[in-house]
């Protein structure tokens, strides 16, 4: 049997999935890697740990897929977008990769509006505003900060790129994932020479850029002996997180889109032509589909607000689940579930870590409005995940404003595992959602990049359609919408009344 093999080089940790050529799951594993804080607002990982995760997850995955490793038949690489590696003339790592969520460039973020000649014409260079987790800004950072190293920078790779070229010792990125540097001309797929030369960055310095599902190399010859793969096995092109894992919800035609809840939240829609928001408030990018482009809305805390909560409130409850096997997460939405649509007047703003759409403010917080005695834990729970969903719908108003055709819209991600979470979803969009029979993530989406690049499929729509599948149609009530219709405007005008005073509260 011949199988493709996903890699996703995530912030928690790497995963890889092996899928047979129906899209079948054989084989899946994971390994976690720490992630440094040096300084507050400051996030950093060591490529190495992405790489020994990678040969350890590789090997895992395949064994437990029951194949033999040279049954390999292509590779996709799929990673956390926007995180900046750093090589000098060795192809040696210079400092620790500055990640997405990092929030320390924001004079730089000021410095490239400023070359580019204003906010309007960086939009019109790149499709997107300077936000302070793209790459763009982290190298002028690197400039500015740290010159020495800076000094000896020949190569700038993404995260998923570097893997590629320990894998293969190709140089060479995808324009999806490239999209999120803030360097790609993204209407025309290709490098923006222009804003390079405004930022004084080499172009040199960054790798050829392929559609997505094209092969970018093949395997070094002792990378393939030491995981028993075929020397000759292909590597595509692959993808950022954001567009890999829309490929692995089949979101590649018009009109049909995505929320995902997980750390953060992302709502993401497949366009046939490039729509850039004037505003910048979601994103332009390109997409995986080769041609194509995405829009995108990211919320910095969704899932991850939830997390918190569990965390630091519900201590005696996660110790008890623990002692009894059963999932706190499970207790907490059906605390939830007894309280109505609106929390009975409470409401939570989820900007824990910041916000990027549609503030991009790294200095929101987060906030529980209108409490009162009468107000249980079952009402925060709620509040919590009504809030996170009032952020994708600010994501969802701004491309509906936009004549985005939105018809279909498929929920994912660790949240949408909650049927409450769900329901929320369908009532505070107003329209009705659909969940997949299996979700499979980033990883997934790139195996399925390269079936097609290795012909199996002629087109990740082909692929997409023979091996994804609609579970379940979740019907909105009118009733619900109808109160989440004025909660929502009530939660969209408490951010601009706090803004002031988020600044004011500093960092803490
Ligand atoms: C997308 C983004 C995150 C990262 C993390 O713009 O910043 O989703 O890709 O995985």
């Amino acid at each position: 049997m011949s199988v493709f093999l996903g890699i996703d080089i995530g912030t928690s940790g790497t995963k890889a999935v092996v899928i047979d050529p129906q899209g079948n799951v054989r084989g899946e594993a994971l390994q976690e890697y720490p992630c440094y804080t040096p300084r507050p607002l400051w996030s950093e990982q060591n490529p190495e740990h992405w790489w020994q995760a990678t040969l350890e997850t590789i090997r895992q995955a395949v064994a437990g897929a029951g194949v033999e490793p040279a049954e390999v038949r292509g590779i996709g690489l799929s990673g956390q977008m926007h995180g900046s590696v750093f090589l000098d003339r060795e192809h040696q790592v210079i400092r620790p990769a500055i990640l997405w969520n990092d929030q320390r460039t924001a004079e730089e973020c000021a410095e490239i509006e400023q070359r580019a000649g204003g906010r309007e014409a960086l939009i019109k260079l790149v499709a997107n505003p300077a936000l302070t987790g793209f790459t763009a800004p982290k190298i002028l950072w690197l400039r500015k900060h740290e010159p020495e190293h800076y000094a000896r920078v020949q190569h700038v790779l993404l995260p998923k790129d570097y893997i590629r070229f320990r894998l293969t010792g190709e140089l060479a990125t995808d324009v999806s994932d490239a999209s999120g540097t803030l360097l790609l001309d993204v209407a025309r797929r290709t490098w923006s020479r222009e804003l390079l030369q405004r930022l004084e960055l080499p172009p040199e310095w960054f790798p050829r850029c392929y559609e997505s599902h094209e092969v970018t190399g093949t395997l070094r010859p002792e990378v393939a002996a030491e995981l028993g793969l075929r020397p000759e096995t292909p590597v595509v092109a692959g993808a950022g997180d954001c567009a890999a894992g829309a490929v692995g919800n089949g979101i590649v035609r018009s009109g049909v889109l995505s929320t995902s809840i997980g750390t953060s939240g992302v709502m993401f829609v497949h366009c046939d032509q490039v729509v850039i928001d004037p505003r910048g408030r979601v994103h332009t990018f390109c997409h995986a589909v080769a041609g194509k482009w995405h829009m995108m809305g990211v919320n910095l805390c969704a899932g991850g607000s939830l997390q918190w909560f569990r965390n630091q409130l519900c201590q005696a409850l996660a110790a008890e689940c623990r002692g009894s096997g059963t999932d706190p997460y499970q207790l907490l939405g059906a605390e939830a579930a007894q309280v109505p649509p609106g929390a009975q007047g409470l409401v939570f703003l989820p900007y824990l870590s910041g916000e990027r759409t549609p503030h991009a403010d790294p200095q929101a917080r987060g906030a529980f409005v209108g409490l009162t005695l009468a107000h249980t834990r079952g009402h925060l729970v709620r509040a919590i995940m009504e809030g996170v969903t009032f952020a994708l719908r600010d994501s969802l108003e701004i491309l509906r404003r936009l004549d985005v055709p939105v018809e279909e819209i498929r929920v994912s991600g660790g949240g949408s595992k909650s049927p409450l979470w769900r329901q929320i979803q369908a009532d505070v969009f107003g329209q009705d959602v659909v969940r997949l029979a299996a979700e499979q993530g980033p990883a997934y989406g790139v195996a399925l990049l390269a079936a097609v690049g290795c012909g199996q499929y002629d087109s990740i729509e082909q692929a997409c359609d023979a091996t994804i599948q609609v579970a379940e149609h979740i019907r909105h009530d009118p009733q619900a919408a109808a109160v989440y219709n004025r909660v929502f405007a009530t939660y969209r005008a408490l951010y601009p009344s706090l803004k002031e005073h988020f600044a004011a509260l500093g960092g803490g």
